[in-house]
Protein backbone atom coordinates (compact mmCIF):
# COMPACT_ATOMS: atom_id res chain seq x y z
CA UNK A 1 0.00 0.00 0.00
CA UNK A 2 1.11 3.18 -0.82
CA UNK A 3 2.54 5.87 1.55
CA UNK A 4 0.77 9.13 1.60
CA UNK A 5 3.47 11.51 1.39
CA UNK A 6 3.00 15.45 2.72
CA UNK A 7 4.38 17.56 0.55
CA UNK A 8 5.54 21.72 1.00
CA UNK A 9 4.90 23.75 -2.03
CA UNK A 10 6.80 26.72 -2.81
CA UNK A 11 6.01 29.20 -5.14
CA UNK A 12 9.12 30.93 -7.35
CA UNK A 13 9.17 32.95 -10.94
CA UNK A 14 12.31 30.77 -11.64
CA UNK A 15 13.82 27.84 -10.44
CA UNK A 16 17.09 26.50 -11.12
CA UNK A 17 18.34 22.80 -10.53
CA UNK A 18 21.59 22.96 -10.00
CA UNK A 19 24.40 24.40 -8.78
CA UNK A 20 27.42 24.13 -10.48
CA UNK A 21 28.94 27.16 -12.90
CA UNK A 22 25.93 26.88 -15.43
CA UNK A 23 23.01 27.04 -12.71
CA UNK A 24 24.63 29.54 -10.35
CA UNK A 25 25.38 31.71 -13.46
CA UNK A 26 21.56 31.88 -14.75
CA UNK A 27 20.36 32.17 -11.17
CA UNK A 28 22.44 35.09 -10.34
CA UNK A 29 20.85 36.72 -13.55
CA UNK A 30 17.45 35.86 -13.35
CA UNK A 31 17.72 37.58 -9.73
CA UNK A 32 19.86 40.48 -11.07
CA UNK A 33 16.85 41.20 -13.66
CA UNK A 34 13.94 40.75 -11.15
CA UNK A 35 12.54 37.22 -10.45
CA UNK A 36 12.26 35.31 -7.47
CA UNK A 37 14.45 32.18 -8.14
CA UNK A 38 15.46 28.93 -6.04
CA UNK A 39 18.42 26.93 -6.85
CA UNK A 40 17.40 23.28 -5.76
CA UNK A 41 21.01 21.45 -6.00
CA UNK A 42 21.45 18.05 -4.63
CA UNK A 43 25.09 18.68 -3.32
CA UNK A 44 26.63 21.80 -1.19
CA UNK A 45 26.81 24.35 -4.20
CA UNK A 46 30.75 24.46 -3.94
CA UNK A 47 30.57 20.66 -4.41
CA UNK A 48 29.11 20.62 -7.87
CA UNK A 49 31.45 19.06 -10.39
CA UNK A 50 32.62 22.70 -11.89
CA UNK A 51 34.71 22.65 -9.06
CA UNK A 52 37.15 20.02 -10.95
CA UNK A 53 37.71 22.01 -14.11
CA UNK A 54 40.75 22.72 -14.22
CA UNK A 55 43.03 24.29 -17.24
CA UNK A 56 40.47 27.01 -18.07
CA UNK A 57 38.08 28.78 -19.97
CA UNK A 58 38.23 29.58 -23.64
CA UNK A 59 37.57 33.09 -24.65
CA UNK A 60 39.25 34.95 -27.65
CA UNK A 61 40.75 37.62 -25.78
CA UNK A 62 43.91 38.18 -28.08
CA UNK A 63 45.83 38.60 -24.77
CA UNK A 64 48.75 36.34 -25.64
CA UNK A 65 48.79 36.98 -29.55
CA UNK A 66 46.07 37.54 -31.85
CA UNK A 67 42.69 36.28 -31.76
CA UNK A 68 39.55 36.69 -33.14
CA UNK A 69 35.89 35.44 -31.79
CA UNK A 70 35.45 33.68 -35.82
CA UNK A 71 38.87 31.43 -35.06
CA UNK A 72 37.17 30.53 -31.72
CA UNK A 73 34.07 29.69 -34.08
CA UNK A 74 35.64 27.97 -36.98
CA UNK A 75 38.19 25.68 -33.90
CA UNK A 76 34.54 24.74 -32.69
CA UNK A 77 32.59 23.69 -35.09
CA UNK A 78 36.28 21.86 -36.84
CA UNK A 79 36.24 20.39 -33.15
CA UNK A 80 32.55 19.37 -33.33
CA UNK A 81 33.31 17.61 -36.55
CA UNK A 82 30.70 19.32 -38.08
CA UNK A 83 28.11 18.11 -35.82
CA UNK A 84 27.57 21.41 -33.61
CA UNK A 85 24.62 23.76 -34.30
CA UNK A 86 26.50 26.65 -36.13
CA UNK A 87 24.14 29.21 -34.59
CA UNK A 88 24.58 28.23 -31.30
CA UNK A 89 28.21 28.16 -31.49
CA UNK A 90 28.44 31.71 -33.33
CA UNK A 91 26.56 32.80 -30.16
CA UNK A 92 28.66 30.77 -27.72
CA UNK A 93 31.85 32.24 -29.39
CA UNK A 94 31.39 35.41 -30.06
CA UNK A 95 29.71 36.12 -26.35
CA UNK A 96 32.62 34.76 -24.59
CA UNK A 97 34.92 37.60 -23.86
CA UNK A 98 32.14 39.39 -22.35
CA UNK A 99 31.27 36.62 -20.13
CA UNK A 100 35.12 36.29 -19.02
CA UNK A 101 35.30 39.90 -18.43
CA UNK A 102 32.13 39.54 -16.35
CA UNK A 103 33.81 36.57 -14.20
CA UNK A 104 36.74 38.78 -13.85
CA UNK A 105 34.29 41.29 -12.20
CA UNK A 106 32.51 39.22 -10.60
CA UNK A 107 36.39 38.69 -8.14
CA UNK A 108 37.68 35.38 -10.69
CA UNK A 109 40.97 35.48 -9.51
CA UNK A 110 42.38 34.93 -13.29
CA UNK A 111 46.52 34.17 -13.53
CA UNK A 112 47.69 37.10 -15.22
CA UNK A 113 50.43 37.72 -17.81
CA UNK A 114 53.63 40.40 -16.63
CA UNK A 115 51.19 43.02 -18.15
CA UNK A 116 48.85 42.10 -15.77
CA UNK A 117 46.55 40.47 -18.70
CA UNK A 118 44.24 37.32 -17.77
CA UNK A 119 46.77 35.16 -18.79
CA UNK A 120 45.94 32.52 -21.32
CA UNK A 121 47.42 28.81 -22.41
CA UNK A 122 47.29 26.90 -25.25
CA UNK A 123 44.61 23.77 -25.56
CA UNK A 124 44.06 21.34 -27.99
CA UNK A 125 42.33 22.04 -31.16
CA UNK A 126 42.64 25.99 -31.03
CA UNK A 127 43.90 27.94 -33.93
CA UNK A 128 44.69 31.44 -34.98
CA UNK A 129 43.41 32.13 -38.53
CA UNK A 130 41.60 29.35 -39.37
CA UNK A 131 44.07 26.34 -38.59
CA UNK A 132 46.90 28.02 -39.53
CA UNK A 133 48.95 28.33 -35.90
CA UNK A 134 48.84 27.30 -32.52
CA UNK A 135 45.83 29.52 -30.07
CA UNK A 136 46.76 30.74 -26.97
CA UNK A 137 42.52 31.34 -25.54
CA UNK A 138 42.59 29.13 -22.33
CA UNK A 139 42.38 32.04 -19.64
CA UNK A 140 43.40 30.01 -16.82
CA UNK A 141 44.04 30.43 -12.61
CA UNK A 142 46.47 28.36 -12.55
CA UNK A 143 44.76 24.52 -12.94
CA UNK A 144 42.40 25.63 -10.52
CA UNK A 145 40.09 27.56 -12.99
CA UNK A 146 36.35 25.52 -12.21
CA UNK A 147 37.04 25.85 -8.39
CA UNK A 148 37.67 29.63 -8.52
CA UNK A 149 34.93 30.29 -10.87
CA UNK A 150 32.78 28.04 -8.87
CA UNK A 151 33.47 29.71 -5.72
CA UNK A 152 33.23 33.18 -7.18
CA UNK A 153 29.95 32.44 -8.52
CA UNK A 154 28.63 31.12 -5.11
CA UNK A 155 29.23 34.49 -3.27
CA UNK A 156 27.35 36.38 -6.27
CA UNK A 157 24.42 34.07 -5.70
CA UNK A 158 24.59 34.39 -2.37
CA UNK A 159 25.01 38.04 -2.45
CA UNK A 160 22.13 38.17 -4.85
CA UNK A 161 20.03 36.33 -2.45
CA UNK A 162 19.49 33.37 -4.47
CA UNK A 163 17.17 31.42 -2.57
CA UNK A 164 19.34 28.16 -2.14
CA UNK A 165 17.73 24.67 -1.22
CA UNK A 166 20.47 22.60 -0.74
CA UNK A 167 21.07 18.86 -0.65
CA UNK A 168 17.47 18.63 -2.08
CA UNK A 169 17.06 15.66 -4.54
CA UNK A 170 15.19 16.82 -7.86
CA UNK A 171 12.65 14.07 -8.35
CA UNK A 172 10.67 14.67 -11.30
CA UNK A 173 9.59 17.42 -14.19
CA UNK A 174 5.88 18.62 -13.12
CA UNK A 175 4.32 18.81 -16.61
CA UNK A 176 0.82 20.36 -17.52
CA UNK A 177 -1.59 19.51 -20.04
CA UNK A 178 0.03 21.27 -23.00
CA UNK A 179 2.93 19.39 -22.56
CA UNK A 180 4.61 23.17 -21.28
CA UNK A 181 6.93 22.52 -17.45
CA UNK A 182 4.81 23.62 -14.44
CA UNK A 183 7.60 22.58 -11.53
CA UNK A 184 9.21 20.18 -10.38
CA UNK A 185 9.39 17.51 -7.37
CA UNK A 186 12.45 17.13 -4.92
CA UNK A 187 13.09 15.19 -1.97
CA UNK A 188 15.23 17.03 1.05
CA UNK A 189 17.87 14.35 1.62
CA UNK A 190 18.23 15.32 5.20
CA UNK A 191 14.75 14.67 6.60
CA UNK A 192 12.93 13.70 3.74
CA UNK A 193 10.27 15.55 3.07
CA UNK A 194 8.43 16.22 0.00
CA UNK A 195 8.47 19.40 -1.81
CA UNK A 196 7.02 20.87 -5.06
CA UNK A 197 8.39 23.75 -6.73
CA UNK A 198 6.03 25.79 -8.94
CA UNK A 199 7.84 27.90 -11.46
CA UNK A 200 7.10 29.45 -15.24
CA UNK A 201 10.40 28.53 -15.99
CA UNK A 202 12.62 25.82 -15.02
CA UNK A 203 16.04 25.78 -15.89
CA UNK A 204 17.79 22.13 -15.81
CA UNK A 205 21.82 22.97 -14.32
CA UNK A 206 22.32 19.22 -13.22
CA UNK A 207 25.68 18.49 -15.49
CA UNK A 208 26.71 15.27 -17.04
CA UNK A 209 26.54 11.74 -16.48
CA UNK A 210 30.03 10.66 -16.34
CA UNK A 211 29.74 8.17 -13.81
CA UNK A 212 27.40 5.34 -16.55
CA UNK A 213 31.36 4.58 -17.27
CA UNK A 214 33.54 2.87 -14.82
CA UNK A 215 36.48 4.62 -15.20
CA UNK A 216 35.45 8.74 -15.22
CA UNK A 217 37.33 11.99 -13.88
CA UNK A 218 33.44 13.13 -12.80
CA UNK A 219 32.57 13.41 -9.46
CA UNK A 220 30.17 10.30 -8.17
CA UNK A 221 27.26 12.40 -7.66
CA UNK A 222 27.32 13.10 -11.86
CA UNK A 223 24.66 10.87 -12.43
CA UNK A 224 22.72 13.45 -15.19
CA UNK A 225 19.78 13.46 -13.21
CA UNK A 226 18.13 16.04 -15.21
CA UNK A 227 18.41 14.09 -18.46
CA UNK A 228 16.98 11.44 -17.08
CA UNK A 229 13.81 13.57 -16.00
CA UNK A 230 13.50 14.83 -19.16
CA UNK A 231 13.48 11.06 -20.39
CA UNK A 232 11.00 10.06 -17.43
CA UNK A 233 8.86 13.25 -19.05
CA UNK A 234 8.42 11.56 -22.55
CA UNK A 235 11.17 13.78 -23.55
CA UNK A 236 13.66 13.05 -25.77
CA UNK A 237 17.53 13.51 -25.52
CA UNK A 238 20.02 13.93 -28.40
CA UNK A 239 23.38 12.47 -29.57
CA UNK A 240 23.75 10.86 -26.45
CA UNK A 241 26.44 8.29 -28.65
CA UNK A 242 29.34 11.37 -28.09
CA UNK A 243 31.09 10.38 -24.85
CA UNK A 244 34.29 12.14 -24.60
CA UNK A 245 37.38 10.36 -22.96
CA UNK A 246 39.95 12.60 -21.89
CA UNK A 247 43.85 11.59 -22.82
CA UNK A 248 44.55 12.32 -19.23
CA UNK A 249 43.07 10.47 -16.77
CA UNK A 250 45.58 9.51 -13.93
CA UNK A 251 46.11 5.20 -15.10
CA UNK A 252 43.93 3.36 -12.12
CA UNK A 253 42.60 6.12 -10.04
CA UNK A 254 40.66 8.25 -13.23
CA UNK A 255 40.91 11.59 -11.75
CA UNK A 256 42.18 14.72 -14.18
CA UNK A 257 45.34 15.59 -15.34
CA UNK A 258 44.78 18.84 -17.24
CA UNK A 259 45.28 19.17 -20.83
CA UNK A 260 46.79 22.80 -19.81
CA UNK A 261 49.94 20.00 -18.64
CA UNK A 262 50.36 19.87 -22.29
CA UNK A 263 49.60 23.26 -23.07
CA UNK A 264 52.33 24.20 -20.87
CA UNK A 265 54.68 22.13 -22.94
CA UNK A 266 53.92 17.93 -21.66
CA UNK A 267 53.97 15.42 -24.28
CA UNK A 268 52.86 11.57 -24.60
CA UNK A 269 55.15 9.20 -25.42
CA UNK A 270 54.86 5.05 -25.76
CA UNK A 271 56.86 2.00 -24.23
CA UNK A 272 59.51 2.83 -27.39
CA UNK A 273 59.88 6.10 -25.50
CA UNK A 274 58.45 7.62 -29.09
CA UNK A 275 56.10 11.05 -29.02
CA UNK A 276 53.88 8.97 -31.19
CA UNK A 277 51.45 11.73 -31.50
CA UNK A 278 54.16 13.22 -34.19
CA UNK A 279 52.71 10.28 -36.44
CA UNK A 280 49.13 11.30 -35.62
CA UNK A 281 48.35 14.75 -35.94
CA UNK A 282 51.50 16.04 -37.76
CA UNK A 283 50.70 19.90 -36.87
CA UNK A 284 49.60 20.17 -33.63
CA UNK A 285 50.95 16.69 -32.09
CA UNK A 286 50.03 16.11 -28.63
CA UNK A 287 47.17 19.41 -29.05
CA UNK A 288 45.66 17.82 -31.63
CA UNK A 289 41.56 17.46 -30.45
CA UNK A 290 40.77 15.24 -27.68
CA UNK A 291 39.19 12.31 -29.32
CA UNK A 292 42.26 12.34 -31.58
CA UNK A 293 44.63 11.85 -28.89
CA UNK A 294 42.74 9.61 -27.20
CA UNK A 295 42.09 7.58 -30.01
CA UNK A 296 45.72 7.58 -30.65
CA UNK A 297 46.61 6.26 -26.88
CA UNK A 298 44.15 3.58 -27.14
CA UNK A 299 45.62 2.32 -30.72
CA UNK A 300 49.23 2.04 -29.51
CA UNK A 301 47.79 0.46 -26.27
CA UNK A 302 46.16 -2.11 -28.77
CA UNK A 303 49.53 -2.53 -31.01
CA UNK A 304 51.11 -3.37 -27.60
CA UNK A 305 53.30 -0.18 -27.26
CA UNK A 306 51.49 0.72 -23.36
CA UNK A 307 53.73 0.97 -21.15
CA UNK A 308 53.62 -0.76 -17.33
CA UNK A 309 53.98 -4.34 -16.41
CA UNK A 310 50.52 -4.94 -18.52
CA UNK A 311 51.71 -2.38 -21.13
CA UNK A 312 47.75 -0.66 -20.85
CA UNK A 313 48.56 2.81 -20.38
CA UNK A 314 50.86 6.33 -21.67
CA UNK A 315 53.46 8.05 -20.20
CA UNK A 316 52.66 11.93 -20.06
CA UNK A 317 56.07 13.85 -19.10
CA UNK A 318 56.56 17.57 -17.84
CA UNK A 319 59.44 16.69 -15.93
CA UNK A 320 61.90 18.43 -18.45
CA UNK A 321 59.44 21.69 -17.46
CA UNK A 322 61.35 24.35 -15.21
CA UNK A 323 60.27 23.46 -11.81
CA UNK A 324 59.27 26.44 -11.18
CA UNK A 325 56.96 26.65 -13.86
CA UNK A 326 54.89 23.65 -12.08
CA UNK A 327 54.66 25.43 -9.46
CA UNK A 328 52.91 28.60 -10.34
CA UNK A 329 50.86 26.96 -13.55
CA UNK A 330 49.90 23.13 -13.02
CA UNK A 331 50.08 22.87 -8.32
CA UNK A 332 46.80 21.08 -8.47
CA UNK A 333 48.09 18.62 -10.65
CA UNK A 334 51.48 18.23 -9.54
CA UNK A 335 50.09 17.43 -6.23
CA UNK A 336 47.24 15.03 -7.87
CA UNK A 337 50.26 13.25 -9.57
CA UNK A 338 51.48 13.00 -6.37
CA UNK A 339 48.79 11.58 -4.29
CA UNK A 340 47.58 9.45 -6.79
CA UNK A 341 50.45 8.22 -8.91
CA UNK A 342 53.33 8.14 -6.17
CA UNK A 343 54.97 10.25 -8.86
CA UNK A 344 56.90 13.19 -8.32
CA UNK A 345 56.15 15.23 -11.69
CA UNK A 346 60.13 16.98 -11.88
CA UNK A 347 61.45 13.78 -11.83
CA UNK A 348 58.93 11.04 -13.37
CA UNK A 349 56.38 10.74 -16.12
CA UNK A 350 52.85 10.21 -15.31
CA UNK A 351 50.86 7.58 -16.06
CA UNK A 352 47.82 8.34 -17.80
CA UNK A 353 45.21 6.61 -19.53
CA UNK A 354 42.10 7.94 -21.99
CA UNK A 355 39.18 8.26 -19.24
CA UNK A 356 35.32 9.03 -19.56
CA UNK A 357 35.50 12.81 -18.58
CA UNK A 358 32.55 14.51 -20.80
CA UNK A 359 29.14 14.11 -22.25
CA UNK A 360 28.56 15.73 -25.79
CA UNK A 361 25.12 14.89 -25.75
CA UNK A 362 21.86 15.54 -23.17
CA UNK A 363 18.98 17.39 -23.59
CA UNK A 364 18.46 19.43 -27.38
CA UNK A 365 17.90 23.19 -26.15
CA UNK A 366 18.26 26.27 -28.76
CA UNK A 367 20.89 29.13 -28.57
CA UNK A 368 18.45 30.38 -25.86
CA UNK A 369 18.72 27.27 -23.75
CA UNK A 370 14.82 26.29 -24.37
CA UNK A 371 14.60 22.95 -24.40
CA UNK A 372 13.44 21.75 -28.39
CA UNK A 373 11.23 18.52 -29.09
CA UNK A 374 10.13 17.89 -32.64
CA UNK A 375 6.37 17.97 -32.79
CA UNK A 376 4.18 18.46 -35.64
CA UNK A 377 6.72 18.10 -38.15
CA UNK A 378 8.66 21.09 -36.35
CA UNK A 379 12.11 19.32 -34.73
CA UNK A 380 12.62 22.54 -33.20
CA UNK A 381 9.47 23.39 -30.85
CA UNK A 382 9.36 25.03 -27.81
CA UNK A 383 8.79 23.38 -24.68
CA UNK A 384 7.06 25.65 -22.73
CA UNK A 385 8.92 26.74 -19.11
CA UNK A 386 12.00 24.06 -19.57
CA UNK A 387 15.12 25.22 -20.20
CA UNK A 388 18.55 23.51 -19.87
CA UNK A 389 22.39 24.71 -19.79
CA UNK A 390 25.33 23.15 -19.11
CA UNK A 391 26.60 19.67 -19.36
CA UNK A 392 23.34 18.71 -19.13
CA UNK A 393 22.18 20.72 -22.12
CA UNK A 394 23.15 19.96 -25.86
CA UNK A 395 23.15 23.35 -27.30
CA UNK A 396 24.63 21.79 -29.44
CA UNK A 397 27.87 23.67 -29.36
CA UNK A 398 29.94 21.09 -28.84
CA UNK A 399 28.48 18.06 -31.05
CA UNK A 400 30.44 15.64 -31.83
CA UNK A 401 33.75 16.19 -29.77
CA UNK A 402 34.04 18.88 -26.90
CA UNK A 403 37.69 21.15 -27.44
CA UNK A 404 39.28 21.86 -24.33
CA UNK A 405 38.21 24.69 -22.14
CA UNK A 406 34.74 24.62 -23.99
CA UNK A 407 32.67 23.92 -21.52
CA UNK A 408 33.47 26.33 -18.74
CA UNK A 409 33.05 29.09 -21.55
CA UNK A 410 29.52 26.93 -22.52
CA UNK A 411 28.70 27.16 -18.49
CA UNK A 412 28.57 30.76 -18.76
CA UNK A 413 27.51 32.15 -21.89
CA UNK A 414 24.59 29.67 -21.44
CA UNK A 415 23.56 30.32 -17.81
CA UNK A 416 23.76 33.98 -18.64
CA UNK A 417 21.54 33.44 -21.64
CA UNK A 418 18.67 32.02 -19.84
CA UNK A 419 18.70 34.48 -17.20
CA UNK A 420 18.21 36.94 -20.20
CA UNK A 421 15.88 34.24 -21.70
CA UNK A 422 13.62 34.05 -18.37
CA UNK A 423 13.62 37.71 -17.70
CA UNK A 424 12.27 38.13 -21.51
CA UNK A 425 9.17 35.85 -20.82
CA UNK A 426 8.47 36.14 -17.26
CA UNK A 427 6.65 38.48 -15.44
CA UNK A 428 7.57 38.11 -12.07
CA UNK A 429 4.84 37.66 -9.45
CA UNK A 430 2.81 36.71 -12.39
CA UNK A 431 -0.05 33.86 -11.09
CA UNK A 432 1.37 29.97 -11.94
CA UNK A 433 -1.01 27.77 -14.23
CA UNK A 434 -3.05 24.56 -11.77
CA UNK A 435 -1.50 21.64 -11.76
CA UNK A 436 -3.64 18.84 -13.20
CA UNK A 437 -4.07 15.43 -11.31
CA UNK A 438 -1.65 13.73 -14.55
CA UNK A 439 0.88 16.14 -13.90
CA UNK A 440 3.52 13.20 -13.14
CA UNK A 441 3.39 14.04 -9.23
CA UNK A 442 1.60 10.38 -8.91
CA UNK A 443 3.84 9.29 -10.91
CA UNK A 444 6.88 9.98 -9.25
CA UNK A 445 5.50 9.05 -5.57
CA UNK A 446 4.85 5.61 -6.82
CA UNK A 447 8.04 5.07 -8.53
CA UNK A 448 9.87 6.65 -4.84
CA UNK A 449 7.14 4.49 -3.04
CA UNK A 450 8.20 1.06 -5.43
CA UNK A 451 11.72 1.74 -4.41
CA UNK A 452 11.58 2.09 -0.70
CA UNK A 453 9.26 -1.48 -0.68
CA UNK A 454 12.31 -3.21 -3.46
CA UNK A 455 12.75 -6.72 -1.81
CA UNK A 456 15.25 -8.00 -4.14
CA UNK A 457 18.82 -9.49 -3.39
CA UNK A 458 20.99 -6.63 -4.75
CA UNK A 459 22.60 -3.46 -3.66
CA UNK A 460 22.07 -0.58 -6.03
CA UNK A 461 26.18 -0.40 -5.93
CA UNK A 462 26.28 -3.96 -7.50
CA UNK A 463 24.07 -2.78 -10.01
CA UNK A 464 25.89 -0.04 -10.68
CA UNK A 465 28.98 -1.60 -11.20
CA UNK A 466 27.42 -4.29 -13.65
CA UNK A 467 26.33 -1.26 -16.00
CA UNK A 468 29.35 0.82 -15.65
CA UNK A 469 31.90 -2.18 -16.58
CA UNK A 470 29.16 -2.82 -19.61
CA UNK A 471 29.61 0.72 -20.62
CA UNK A 472 33.38 0.72 -20.33
CA UNK A 473 33.59 -2.63 -22.61
CA UNK A 474 31.15 -2.19 -25.40
CA UNK A 475 30.71 1.50 -25.49
CA UNK A 476 34.43 2.96 -25.06
CA UNK A 477 36.74 5.14 -27.52
CA UNK A 478 36.39 2.33 -30.41
CA UNK A 479 33.38 0.46 -31.12
CA UNK A 480 31.93 -1.35 -33.81
CA UNK A 481 28.70 -3.23 -34.61
CA UNK A 482 29.24 -6.69 -33.18
CA UNK A 483 30.82 -5.16 -29.99
CA UNK A 484 27.63 -2.77 -29.93
CA UNK A 485 24.62 -5.74 -30.55
CA UNK A 486 26.65 -7.50 -27.49
CA UNK A 487 26.80 -4.26 -25.22
CA UNK A 488 22.87 -3.55 -26.07
CA UNK A 489 21.91 -7.19 -24.82
CA UNK A 490 24.14 -6.81 -22.15
CA UNK A 491 23.17 -3.79 -20.52
CA UNK A 492 19.48 -5.31 -21.06
CA UNK A 493 20.60 -8.30 -18.70
CA UNK A 494 21.93 -5.25 -16.12
CA UNK A 495 18.35 -3.22 -16.59
CA UNK A 496 16.60 -6.35 -16.15
CA UNK A 497 18.68 -6.63 -12.74
CA UNK A 498 17.00 -3.59 -11.26
CA UNK A 499 13.90 -4.74 -10.19
CA UNK A 500 16.45 -6.41 -7.60
CA UNK A 501 17.53 -4.01 -5.69
CA UNK A 502 17.20 -3.94 -2.16
CA UNK A 503 17.63 -0.94 -0.19
CA UNK A 504 19.47 -1.66 3.30
CA UNK A 505 17.81 1.30 4.93
CA UNK A 506 13.92 2.19 4.19
CA UNK A 507 13.86 5.44 5.53
CA UNK A 508 13.34 8.87 4.22
CA UNK A 509 15.63 10.62 6.50
CA UNK A 510 19.33 11.28 5.02
CA UNK A 511 19.01 8.05 3.41
CA UNK A 512 21.97 7.82 1.17
CA UNK A 513 21.09 3.99 0.39
CA UNK A 514 17.55 5.33 -1.43
CA UNK A 515 19.51 8.76 -3.12
CA UNK A 516 22.10 6.00 -4.59
CA UNK A 517 19.10 4.01 -6.03
CA UNK A 518 17.56 7.32 -7.10
CA UNK A 519 20.36 8.00 -9.19
CA UNK A 520 20.79 4.34 -10.53
CA UNK A 521 17.86 4.08 -12.11
CA UNK A 522 18.62 7.93 -13.65
CA UNK A 523 22.16 6.41 -14.85
CA UNK A 524 20.98 3.68 -16.55
CA UNK A 525 18.00 5.02 -18.93
CA UNK A 526 20.89 7.15 -19.88
CA UNK A 527 23.46 4.53 -20.40
CA UNK A 528 20.44 2.96 -22.57
CA UNK A 529 20.27 6.01 -24.32
CA UNK A 530 23.99 6.06 -25.32
CA UNK A 531 24.27 2.36 -26.16
CA UNK A 532 21.15 2.46 -28.30
CA UNK A 533 22.41 6.03 -30.21
CA UNK A 534 25.48 4.32 -30.53
CA UNK A 535 24.56 1.28 -32.37
CA UNK A 536 22.01 3.22 -34.32
CA UNK A 537 24.82 5.88 -35.79
CA UNK A 538 26.71 3.90 -38.73
CA UNK A 539 29.54 6.31 -39.07
CA UNK A 540 32.28 7.50 -37.34
CA UNK A 541 32.55 11.04 -36.41
CA UNK A 542 34.48 13.16 -33.32
CA UNK A 543 34.07 11.10 -30.43
CA UNK A 544 31.87 7.93 -32.18
CA UNK A 545 34.12 5.89 -33.90
CA UNK A 546 32.95 2.98 -35.86
CA UNK A 547 35.73 0.45 -36.57
CA UNK A 548 33.19 -0.81 -39.04
CA UNK A 549 32.16 2.57 -40.62
CA UNK A 550 35.66 4.36 -40.28
CA UNK A 551 34.77 7.70 -42.41
CA UNK A 552 32.43 10.53 -41.43
CA UNK A 553 29.46 10.20 -43.78
CA UNK A 554 28.09 13.88 -44.35
CA UNK A 555 25.39 12.64 -46.73
CA UNK A 556 23.62 10.78 -44.33
CA UNK A 557 24.92 11.81 -40.86
CA UNK A 558 25.23 15.16 -40.60
CA UNK A 559 22.23 15.06 -38.23
CA UNK A 560 21.50 15.42 -34.90
CA UNK A 561 19.90 11.68 -32.73
CA UNK A 562 17.20 12.47 -30.83
CA UNK A 563 16.60 9.67 -28.28
CA UNK A 564 13.64 8.12 -26.59
CA UNK A 565 13.54 6.18 -23.61
CA UNK A 566 10.57 4.69 -21.42
CA UNK A 567 10.21 3.76 -18.07
CA UNK A 568 10.60 0.03 -19.60
CA UNK A 569 13.86 0.68 -21.23
CA UNK A 570 12.29 0.70 -24.63
CA UNK A 571 14.03 2.89 -27.12
CA UNK A 572 12.96 4.92 -30.16
CA UNK A 573 15.32 7.42 -32.02
CA UNK A 574 14.45 9.80 -34.61
CA UNK A 575 17.45 12.35 -36.35
CA UNK A 576 17.29 15.92 -36.42
CA UNK A 577 18.35 18.64 -38.83
CA UNK A 578 21.95 20.15 -37.83
CA UNK A 579 21.65 23.77 -37.62
CA UNK A 580 24.01 24.45 -40.83
CA UNK A 581 23.70 28.38 -40.49
CA UNK A 582 24.52 31.75 -38.55
CA UNK A 583 22.72 33.96 -36.52
CA UNK A 584 24.47 37.05 -38.37
CA UNK A 585 25.98 38.04 -41.15
CA UNK A 586 29.38 38.51 -38.92
CA UNK A 587 30.05 35.49 -39.70
CA UNK A 588 29.86 32.54 -42.68
CA UNK A 589 29.07 28.69 -42.00
CA UNK A 590 32.58 26.86 -41.84
CA UNK A 591 31.84 24.33 -44.40
CA UNK A 592 32.62 20.59 -43.92
CA UNK A 593 36.28 19.48 -45.07
CA UNK A 594 38.40 16.94 -43.58
CA UNK A 595 39.27 17.29 -40.21
CA UNK A 596 43.23 16.94 -40.11
CA UNK A 597 45.52 18.34 -37.35
O1 LIG B 1 41.97 19.26 -19.29
C1 LIG B 1 41.28 20.05 -18.68
O2 LIG B 1 41.73 20.94 -17.97
C2 LIG B 1 39.84 19.96 -18.86
C3 LIG B 1 39.23 21.00 -19.37
C4 LIG B 1 37.95 20.82 -20.01
O3 LIG B 1 37.44 19.70 -20.03
O4 LIG B 1 37.44 21.77 -20.58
Amino acid sequence: MAEAYPITEHVFDAIVVGAGGSGLRAAVGMVEAGLSVACVTKVYPTRSHTVAAQGGINAALGNMNEDDWRFHMYDTVKGSDWLGDQDAIEYMTKNAPAAVYELEHYGVPFSRTDAGRIYQRAFGGQSVDFGKGQAYRTCAAADRTGHVILHTLFQQALKNKVQFFNEYFALDLLMGEDGECLGILAMCIEDGSLHRFRAHQTCLATGGYGRVYFSATSAHTCTGDGNAMVLRAGLPLQDMEFVQFHPTGVYGAGCLITEGARGEGGYLTNAEGERFMERYAPSAKDLASRDVVSRAMTIEINEGRGVGANKDHIHLHLEHLDPALLHKRLPGISETARIFAGVDVTKEPIPVVPTCHYNMGGIPTNHLTEVVRPKNGDADSVVPGLMAVGEAACASVHGANRLGGNSLIDLVVFGRAAAHRAAETIRPGSPHRPLTADAGEAASLARLDALRQANGSENSGAIRLAMQKTMQKYATVFRDGPLLEEGVAKLGEVVASLPQIRLADRSLVWNSDLVEALELQNLMAQAVATVHSARYRTESRGAHAREDFPERDDENWMKHTLVWVDERHEVSIEPRPVHYFTLSNEVEVVPPSKRVY
